[in-house]
């Protein structure tokens, strides 16, 4: 029998990543009940793949306005989003909105670190905060026993080059230290949250979505955007509790801390 369809979220899906993963869970026909795709700007000019993609599904496709780095603009969301879901819930929610500043230790600022906590950290921080009671009504409404997906589950785009292991091979070719730093605290985030929300059957995995052509990974990356999230779709359908708190790639690898 195959799943009842799910409400999802997912943040900074304008472009690259986001962009995908909308356009990959709308071909996946009837997976999807509702699709809360987010952006900075859905009016504007870097949101019109996007809207294009809304159009073709407007039952499905909601564009919601949400600065990670804006706590009013995430809250006004999920006041937003509740009342359209009528007490089913929310049960996969993707923090993918992300930046990545370059830079060695000695070449970058205060306010690169800074600018990199706000999205990177505190973006997630508050989206799951803001959005735990939607959450918890998913868990409430789905009437399914183990975790998973077509339950309640929260997936943290992180990056293979937060691991202390990769760093020691991989800082002299890429520094990014910005980057590098605020993904390890949004590692160590998302296992606090695995262990906070495990006794509420909340799932909480971070996903590397492996070096990816888009303004993010440059041209030179190793893989196509569609090979990435078709990786990282499948990944989040297989999740079960045995999956809380773990740190894998696209291909379901697990990575070193
Ligand atoms: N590509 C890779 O190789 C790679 C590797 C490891 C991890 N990742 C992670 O994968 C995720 C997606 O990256 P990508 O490769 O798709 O990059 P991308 O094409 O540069 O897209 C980044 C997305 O994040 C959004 N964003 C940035 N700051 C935001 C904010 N304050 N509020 C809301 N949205 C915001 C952007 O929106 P705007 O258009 O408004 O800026 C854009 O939609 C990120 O978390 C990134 O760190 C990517």
């Amino acid at each position: 029998m195959s799943p009842k369809p799910i409400n999802v979220l997912i943040t900074g899906t304008n472009r690259g990543i986001g962009l995908e993963m909308v356009r990959q869970l709308m071909e996946d026909k009837g997976r999807v009940k509702k699709m809360f795709a987010c952006c900075r700007d859905p009016n504007g000019p870097k949101a019109e793949a996007l809207q294009a993609l809304a159009n073709k599904h407007p039952d499905i496709i909601t564009i919601v306005a949400i600065d990670v780095n804006n706590l009013e603009s995430i809250k006004e969301a999920a006041q937003l989003i509740r009342s359209q879901l009528g007490g089913s819930g929310l049960n996969l929610l993707v923090n993918n909105a992300g930046i990545a500043l370059e830079g060695n230790l000695q070449e970058i600022t205060t306010k690169d670190m800074q600018d990199s906590f706000n999205t990177n950290v505190l973006g997630p921080m508050n989206i799951i905060k803001e959005f735990l009671p939607l959450l918890r009504e998913a868990v409430k409404a789905s009437g399914i026993s183990g975790m998973s997906c077509n339950k309640a589950a929260v997936i943290n785009i992180t990056s293979m080059e937060a691991s202390m292991d990769v760093t020691k091979h991989s800082y002299a070719e890429a520094a990014i230290v910005p980057f590098r730093v605020s993904k390890a605290a949004l590692n160590m985030l998302t296992v606090c949250a695995a262990e906070e929300m495990k006794k509420e059957k909340i799932l909480f995995c971070m996903l590397h979505p492996g070096w990816v052509r888009t303004d993010t990974g440059g041209q030179w990356a190793e893989i196509d955007v569609k090979v990435s999230v078709k990786g990282m779709l499948k990944v989040i359908a297989t999740m079960a509790d045995k999956h809380n708190g773990l740190f894998l790639d696209y291909e379901g690898t697990t990575l070193p801390w």
